[in-house]
């Protein structure tokens, strides 16, 4: 039965939102910023590498932004995010000028799929590549892998523009000095100082392919690899860790940011909407049907919440999977589905902020 009145967002919203208050705030680099939180009561209780939803109104209207936890449960007292500037970006640019200890900030539990299991029986070597603020969720399971794992080890190859834009410089060197067996971090620098004497240039497919096949080395150690940055580096990291054999499962990316949302997002806005048309959606949402009429310049997580559903979200860019659902029936297109791995798009789960219905049938199960 349809109900369009019982998920309103208003009251529901008050019991998702964590205010979380501002402990400490660390200058990393010129444009990235740490905040550390106070621990809520109950504890934050998140898997390393998963990401916080940070809530904050702008120009009176609701927005949300993803931020990986830049910390480790098992290590840090208190959990951290590091957010990087984005030229003319209002949350990133707000959060490193404006916040100061005391603040509160809303946040929604943590969530992201970009993490593992820690045992200390495990024996493994875990391959990390991290570019620029991708470090960030990269940090938190680094940190993990060490602490849990005596037995596993970690290779690190990240990317920064200069000596002055490598974020969580001391705490990585520091983290070498007492694990000089079994933590080995490269970095890679694209516009060094001239008396850089290290990996430089552009990161290329023969850099990752040389970093990834010390594996074969190594048969004794289970591997598993994370990558987190720009689309192209993690393509590259994708294709030649395919190319080597790698099964996927053991493959985890994350992206910050997606152009091709970005371009659809700026497409709607100016009319072009290609094939489609407005139509009818059913969403169910926590076993409640709604009827949403997705025009053509719309997702259908827009039209949700345009029509005050309490649809789960955070990146809106097709990346985090907050927004993920089961497509019941009909087809939608998706301007983006890097989010979801293979298994998820072969089980039918679409991500709504990027979905657009295709047919008049459309049904969605989002649990
Ligand atoms: C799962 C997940 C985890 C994330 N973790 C982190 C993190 O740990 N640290 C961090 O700094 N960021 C992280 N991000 C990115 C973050 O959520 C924001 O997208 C980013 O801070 C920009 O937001 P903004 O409000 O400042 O910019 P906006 O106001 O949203 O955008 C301003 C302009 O910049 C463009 N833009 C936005 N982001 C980028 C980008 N990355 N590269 C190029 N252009 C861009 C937009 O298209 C727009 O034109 C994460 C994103 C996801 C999905
Ligand atoms: S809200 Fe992040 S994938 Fe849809």
């Amino acid at each position: 039965m349809f109900n369009i009145f019982k998920k309103k967002k208003e009251e529901v919203k008050e019991s998702q939102f964590l205010p979380l208050k501002v402990r400490e705030v660390v200058r990393e680099t010129e444009d990235t910023v740490t905040l550390y939180f106070e621990q809520p009561e109950p504890f934050l209780d998140y898997k390393p590498g998963q990401f916080l939803t940070l809530v904050m109104d702008f120009e009176g209207k609701e927005q949300r932004r993803s931020y990986s936890l830049c910390t480790s449960p098992y290590v840090d007292p208190f959990p951290g995010i590091s957010v990087k500037r984005v030229p003319k970006g209002k949350f990133s640019n707000f959060l490193n000028e404006f916040v100061f200890p005391g603040k509160t900030i809303n946040v929604l539990k943590p969530l992201g799929n970009f993490t593992t299991d820690f045992h200390s029986k495990n024996k493994k070597h875990f391959f990390l590549v991290a570019a620029g603020s991708g470090i960030t969720p990269i940090m938190g399971i680094m940190k993990s892998v060490l602490v849990n794992e005596p037995n596993s080890k970690v290779s690190l190859l990240y990317c920064s523009r200069n000596e002055n834009q490598i974020i969580f410089k001391k705490e990585i060197e520091s983290l070498v000095e007492k694990n000089t067996d079994r933590l080995e971090v490269i970095h890679n620098l694209s516009q060094p100082s001239t008396e850089w004497t290290g990996m430089k240039g552009r990161l290329t497919k023969e850099n990752i392919l040389e970093f990834a096949k010390k594996a074969e080395a190594e048969p004794d150690f289970e591997k598993e690899y994370f990558a987190c940055g720009p689309e192209g580096i993690m393509d590259n990291v994708v294709t030649v860790l395919d190319e080597l054999g790698v099964p996927s499962e053991k493959v985890h990316r994350e992206s910050f940011y997606s152009a091709a949302a970005d371009k659809a997002h700026d497409d709607a806005a100016h009319g072009i909407t290609g094939e489609l048309m407005t139509r009818d959606v059913t969403v169910i949402l926590e076993g409640d049907e709604s009827l949403v009429t997705v025009a053509p310049d719309k997702t259908i997580l827009e039209a949700g919440l345009g029509q005050d559903l309490n649809m789960p979200y955070s990146c809106q860019s097709g990346l985090c999977t907050a927004c993920r659902g089961r497509l019941l029936s009909g087809k939608v297109k998706m301007d983006e589905d890097a989010g979801l791995s293979p298994n998820e798009l072969e089980a039918g789960y679409v991500l709504c902020c990027v979905s657009h219905p295709l047919t008049d049938d459309v049904k969605i199960n989002i649990e």
